[in-house]
């Protein structure tokens, strides 16, 4: 038996990276899902990968009416949302005194708000359908202490493990468990990026912040999209139906909590 047959999933940012891995696994565990992008070629790119059992949905999650449409689209051709993963989020950095209000603006927009009005379009459904729902957030480590040149993204995911919790508290008498991840360093295509910012304020050469990094991690290597997956199954499967606004660390070791 698979742990999520005859289940559908919204998963938010899923084009690429942790989020397309957590959709393959979600499918190879028997659930149908929604890769939900902002970049909705490369989302239809992702679909076609799985077949019967994906489609690609538009959606950016700053704009409620894009939230509202993507969520009943994908209930409209899913049946129903059983799973919502918020996983689109946007990093930066730089020191404080060059943080723009519109940098901060853009980044607080999509990672915390996008994952408040994701959460609660998803949970308004849940709700008038009776659905006993899971809701997982990607939260960070970076959320768990600040860096000194990622105050701004740090914030966001601070404000993600809150959120986690003020929902998970309020949702659970409606059956829907809230809880959330909190991944290390993840390479991919998101962590080119912050490689590139620390290249550009640390003066390093490119690849060599990736490399410090992964040394530092105590299992010995940056993490990889799949070492997720078994967690996003778990907290969606229905092993986990007693766990109530948690934040997981899946991070080789590198926070303790
Ligand atoms: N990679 C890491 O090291 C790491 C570490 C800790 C936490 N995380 C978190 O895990 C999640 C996934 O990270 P990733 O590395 O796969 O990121 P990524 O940058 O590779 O993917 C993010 C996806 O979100 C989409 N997106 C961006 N803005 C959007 C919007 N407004 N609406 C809808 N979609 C939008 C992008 O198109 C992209 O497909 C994020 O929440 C990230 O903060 C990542």
């Amino acid at each position: 038996m698979k742990r999520l047959e005859g289940k559908t999933a919204l998963i938010t940012g899923s084009a690429r990276g942790i989020g397309l891995a957590f959709a393959h696994a979600y499918v190879r565990e028997g659930a149908r899902v929604a890769i939900a992008d902002i970049n909705i070629a490369r989302a239809r790119e992702a679909a076609a990968e799985l077949g019967d059992a994906a489609i690609a949905v538009e959606m950016n999650v700053t704009d409620q009416t894009s939230i509202d449409a993507a969520v009943a689209e994908t209930a409209d051709k899913l049946g129903q949302i059983d799973i919502l993963i918020n996983n689109a989020a946007l990093f930066t950095a730089s020191p404080i005194v060059e943080i723009t209000r519109d940098d901060y603006n853009r980044v607080f927009d999509i990672n915390v708000g996008g994952t408040l009005f994701t959460m609660q379009a998803v949970a308004k459904h849940m709700i008038e359908r009776g659905i006993k729902g899971r809701i997982i957030n990607m939260a960070s480590q970076a959320g768990r202490r600040g860096e000194s040149l990622v105050a701004v993204y740090c914030a966001t995911k601070a404000a993600v493990i809150s959120l986690t919790q003020s929902a998970g508290l309020n949702l659970i008498q409606h059956g829907i468990n809230v809880n959330a991840i909190a991944p290390g360093v993840v390479d991919g295509e998101h962590w080119d990026g912050v490689d590139a910012f620390f290249a550009k304020y640390e003066n390093k050469a490119p690849g060599q912040k990736k490399k410090e990094v992964g040394a530092s991690v105590p299992y010995g290597r940056m993490g990889r999209a799949e070492d997720l997956t078994g967690m996003a199954v778990f907290l969606a499967s229905d092993e986990a139906e007693y766990i109530v606004a948690q934040t997981y660390n899946v991070d080789g070791g590198q926070w303790m909590s």
